[in-house]
């Protein structure tokens, strides 16, 4: 960037998008958008009213720092502290995963088979490895007869999770615990509903995945043991004790073990396994009913 040049908001995002473009970043422009924004303190939506305005010198100084930043391999989301998921913004820290776009097919998914199950009681939903809570909020802000139990074997993730139940007002619908899995629930059937996106990463996996996701997000958020398979095993043998008869069992997957999981589960109790396919066709969401 030149001294001489007018740095207006419509030109610096013209030449970050180039920029970040030459720098094999993914979605140029929309980072440029959001890194702007948060530099000057508005809403990305503003950018666009404010397409001449010049920037001071020190709302220029924090965008140069984050541009280098994000040039470097840091995640948008982690820079400026939160993420969009089914339409809200979700706080994310290091101790908890971005919310992928994929996983907002669980949320459609259970929300559908929600709305088709109430009758006169409330429904209990269970969020296994909540997160920064993308999934139990986005639930409870849509099914708002549903009482949400959210586990994560992580503190600091939960935490991030209570914040976010606060922000979005449905804190008082959500029970967060600490959890391995549903292992701190009784043997009992006490969920109607029992919702996932656990590690499912294989070692071999992990090390291929970009160095964005694999230096930045939690490595315990990703991996699971048996080339990727054992936490959806093993949580899908709690569920089998802990659902309501004709309950229902979502897990995220990846098409790498979609075929095995879906045998692991044909074998076991579970009626009407069937696979889901994200929007660029990948096998991606295991539904399962008592
Ligand atoms: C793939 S992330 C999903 C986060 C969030 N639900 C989302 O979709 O964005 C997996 C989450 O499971 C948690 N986790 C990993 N192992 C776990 C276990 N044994 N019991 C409970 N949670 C676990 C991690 O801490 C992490 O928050």
């Amino acid at each position: 960037m030149s001294q001489a040049e007018q740095w207006t908001v419509k030109r610096l995002l013209e030449w970050t998008t180039e920029y970040f473009k030459k720098n094999h970043v993914n979605s140029p422009r929309l980072d440029a958008e959001i890194l702007l924004a948060q530099s000057l303190g508005c809403k990305r939506i503003d950018l666009y009213i404010r397409f001449s305005h010049e920037p001071s010198e020190a709302e220029r100084a924090r965008f140069r720092e984050l541009l280098k930043r994000h040039t470097a391999g840091e995640p948008v989301a982690y820079l400026v502290g939160y993420k969009e998921f089914y339409s809200l913004p979700f706080e994310v820290t290091r101790d908890t995963l971005i919310p992928r776009p994929e996983t907002e097919h669980l949320v459609i998914e259970s929300l559908d088979l929600l709305a088709k199950m109430s009758g006169a009681e409330d429904l209990s939903v269970c969020d296994v490895g909540t997160g920064s809570g993308a999934i139990a909020v986005t639930i409870a802000k849509n099914a708002p007869k549903c009482r949400i139990t959210a586990v994560d074997i992580s503190n600091a993730a939960l935490e991030v999770a209570k914040r976010n139940a606060q922000k979005h007002e449905v804190a008082k619908r959500i029970v967060f615990l600490t959890s391995d899995l549903l292992s701190a629930f009784p043997e009992q059937p006490i969920f109607d509903l029992i919702v996932s996106n656990p590690p499912y990463v294989s070692e071999t996996e992990y090390e291929r995945l970009p160095p964005d996701v694999k230096n930045y997000e939690p490595k315990s958020a990703l991996i699971a043991a048996e080339d990727g398979m054992a936490a959806i095993r093993q949580l899908a043998e709690q569920a089998l004790s802990r659902l309501r008869k004709n309950g229902f069992f979502l897990t995220e997957l990846s098409p790498m073990i979609a075929e095995r999981i879906t045998e692991t589960l044909q074998k076991s109790r579970w009626q009407q396994v069937r696979i889901l396919r994200d929007l660029a066709g990948r096998e991606r969401v295991a539904v399962a009913q008592l």
